[in-house]
């Protein structure tokens, strides 16, 4: 990346699913990055990011020469990178994380997401006034009140899991810094537009092993807020080259137009006539059959979640930088469709 003309956007979690994405999209847009991506050096670094990349529709190999990679770990100190490194940024998008929702995980995912932030506010820091800096969190920091269309200002509030009290508490270091972070907190994600079954079940293990359970305790009017990562992405680096934010705070969410669940069940079901036992039959419900309650149980972290039946309103997204989010009743029957049961199996007892 040589006689680069432009300011340098860094970027966190560019292995992962949201990151690499937004890395293509701010190249796509002739904009600079360089990720900083976990490695024993820049060799490893870019070799690491160059698989993720190549498995995105939006991939293109002229797009490398706008993409470097470093070594770094965003738990550490100024991410473990160089003062060098950050000489060229005025721009940081940190999508690095945590997101598992195991309690094994627990104080791994405290310390990814909440030293993450800290570190985040010690690199802008050192930027010059003006630097542009996104902070993603999510928008399951607030689960209440139930069933509404809810905006950027609702407190936190319903229920909460270990990742979603480290966003919660990530938010309140950025807030609490004084510099000009803009967090953005997107719903729920998922890979349209990237040809990877391990991303594509990485959420979606869930719905086969639904297929198995047959009776299942969610609401079917309850809604889901579900975004396509290109969307989600493209949303991102718009927020990040434009010249001036209204806001400090931006949903990246499908809004009033989220579907529900039953809705989602019946395409579903007509596209993949395997998964017809799906019956959504109520929150708190109890699935009689032990061996079914047994496939339940790993489901059960996400159900608070479905049954809070949040849409998350995306006006100030949409007034600034995206147009309506797509369907997800367009998109998630394809995913489902490189998901098989012997996968989403072994993705739920993952260790
Ligand atoms: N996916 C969703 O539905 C969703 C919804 C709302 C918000 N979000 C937020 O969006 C962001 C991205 O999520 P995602 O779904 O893209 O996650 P992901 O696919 O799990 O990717 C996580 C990324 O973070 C990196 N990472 C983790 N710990 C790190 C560390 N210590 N140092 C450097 N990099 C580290 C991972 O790198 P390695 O490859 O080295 O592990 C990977 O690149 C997160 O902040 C998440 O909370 C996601």
């Amino acid at each position: 990346m040589n006689n680069i003309p432009r300011d340098v956007t860094l970027v966190t979690g560019g292995t992962g699913l949201i990151g690499g994405e937004v890395i293509l999209a701010l190249a796509r847009c002739g904009e600079p990055v360089r990720a900083v991506v976990r490695a024993s050096g820049a060799a490893q670094a870019h070799e690491r990011l160059v698989t993720r990349l190549q498995k995105s529709e939006a991939y293109s190999p002229h797009l490398l020469r706008l993409i470097d990679a470093v070594a770094g770990d965003t738990t550490r100190p100024m991410f473990g990178i160089s003062d060098a490194s950050l000489t060229d940024v005025r721009r940081v998008i940190h999508a690095a994380a945590n997101t598992q929702f195991s309690r094994r995980h627990d104080e791994q995912v405290w310390k990814t997401n909440v030293s993450g932030a800290r570190n985040l506010v010690e690199v802008g820091r050192t930027l010059p006034r003006g630097s542009r800096i996104l902070f993603v969190s999510t928008a399951s920091v607030t689960t209440a009140p139930e069933r509404t269309c809810i905006d950027e200002e609702a407190p936190y509030a319903g229920h909460a899991n270990t990742y979603s009290r480290s966003k919660r508490r990530a938010e309140a270091i950025i807030r609490g810094s004084g510099l000009e972070i803009a967090i953005v907190r997107p719903s729920i994600v998922l890979s349209r537009g990237v040809r990877d079954r391990a991303m594509a079940r990485s959420i979606l293990w869930a719905v086969p092993i639904m297929g198995e359970v047959g009776e299942v305790p969610i609401d079917p009017d309850a809604c889901v807020d579900l975004v396509p990562v290109d969307y989600v992405a493209d949303a991102i680096a718009q927020l990040a080259v434009r010249a001036s934010l209204e806001h400090r705070l931006y949903h990246i969410s499908a809004g009033r137009d989220a579907c529900t669940f039953g809705e989602l069940c019946d395409v579903l079901i007509t596209r993949h006539p395997q998964l017809e036992r799906i019956r959504p039959i109520g929150r708190g419900r109890t699935i009689s059959d032990r061996a079914r309650a047994h496939l339940m149980r790993p489901l059960d972290a996400y159900l608070p979640f479905i049954n809070a039946g949040i849409r998350y309103a995306n006006d100030r997204l949409m007034s600034e930088a995206a147009a309506q989010a797509p369907s997800a009743l367009t998109y998630v029957p394809d995913l489902v469709g490189l998901i098989t049961i012997r996968e989403a199996l072994s993705e739920m007892y993952q260790p």
